[in-house]
């Protein structure tokens, strides 16, 4: 038997975490002859739930599925222990009257200890997806407290936004999703984020030349994929949770395979200064990926419009920066 990938989830028993540890468990993600190993990380209060995840899991009978371990988050390093890839789910979410820069305060000790406790137990290969809101600046701290992990290891996920944006392109031009292709998020997984029109194609055709509607996309396609996420929450009472784990299953996938000739996917990664980004911060680019690394894509010119999109989603994220400067060590 081939050995085990060992995935570690946290927040494993949250809304999100049981829309994703099935498909984990499944096969889809790593091939139906790769067996997985789940770590499935909860904090106290919610062991009781996981242990009830663990009998489903137990219950789908799953060929693919090695074992599971379940682990309390005050004993992080068992939780990450040999992982080969960790799913940061698990966050405090955002309660009644919160200002973000109050969240960011209340996450970012989860994310020093996460790195920390990466760094001490993981696999040689660890790769990391940050979900957990606010999902670019958790993915900072925690890298900033992993130092010996290299620093093309680390994600935060702006695929969601990916999605929804080439879904809004599908569904304008009368097109199947299949068909769009070069969709790009730019900077915060936030309302600030910068849903690049400019390089999409739509059956390898520029988006603008199809949809030939220049008024929709500033003032429809842009506002909708940004508050998307606030719409589904209006709508549903609960946050993004099936399509959220899709999108972070799609960026394992992404991130573990070649990308197709022409094309990119959309993650937030450490910045080597591209686009005129401060080096060293989360931000969210179009990427290629070779299954193990990734590159920028180069040589996408923005004008004035995209420039200032851009400059105001990096002025955010340079504040959430300075927001936790005393948690980067
Ligand atoms: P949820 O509240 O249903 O589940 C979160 C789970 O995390 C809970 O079971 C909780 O017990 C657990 N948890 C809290 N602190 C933890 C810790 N220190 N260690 C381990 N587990 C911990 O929330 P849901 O809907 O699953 O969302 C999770 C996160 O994902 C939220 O921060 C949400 O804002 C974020 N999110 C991110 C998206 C993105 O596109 N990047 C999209 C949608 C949600």
């Amino acid at each position: 038997m081939k050995k085990p990938i060992r995935v570690a989830v946290t927040g494993a028993a949250g809304n999100i975490g049981y829309a994703l540890v099935f498909r984990l468990a499944s096969g889809e993600v790593f091939g139906p002859d790769q067996p997985v190993h789940l770590n499935l990380i909860e904090i106290p209060p919610a062991l009781p739930a996981l242990d009830g995840v663990e009998m489903e899991l137990d219950d789908c009978a799953f060929s693919t599925l090695a074992g599971v371990t379940k682990v309390d988050s005050d004993h992080l390093e068992d939780g990450f222990a040999d992982c080969n890839w960790v799913l940061c789910v698990g966050s405090i979410p955002r309660g009644k009257g919160m200002e973000r820069g109050d969240l960011i305060r209340v996450n970012g000790p989860i994310f020093t200890n996460t790195g920390k406790a990466i760094q001490a137990a993981s696999a040689d290969d660890v790769r990391i997806v940050v979900v957990g809101n606010p999902c670019n600046t958790n993915c900072l701290i925690a890298m900033n407290n992993a130092p010996d992990i290299p620093r093309d290891r680390w994600y935060a996920m702006t695929m969601l936004d990916q999605n929804r944006a080439k879904t809004q392109l599908a569904q304008k031009s009368g097109q199947g999703v299949s068909a769009v292709k070069r969709m790009a998020i730019w900077g915060n997984h936030s309302a600030t984020q910068f849903p690049d029109f400019s390089t999409a194609t739509i059956n390898g055709k520029p988006a603008p030349e199809v949809i030939g509607d220049d008024a929709w996309f500033k003032d429809e396609f842009i506002p909708v994929v940004q508050k998307r996420g606030a719409a589904v929450i209006q709508a549903r009472g609960a946050s993004s949770a099936a399509s959220a784990a899709n999108a972070a299953l799609d960026t394992v996938k992404a991130a573990n395979s070649k990308t197709a000739d022409g094309d990119f996917f959309s993650a937030a990664v450490c910045s080597d200064g591209s686009y005129g980004v401060d080096e060293g911060l989360i931000f969210g680019y179009p990427l290629i990926s070779d299954g193990t690394t990734w590159k920028i894509e180069q040589g996408i010119e923005h004008d004035e419009f995209a420039q200032q999109k851009i400059e105001a989603t990096l002025n955010e994220l340079r504040e959430e920066r300075d927001t936790v400067k005393d948690l980067l060590a």
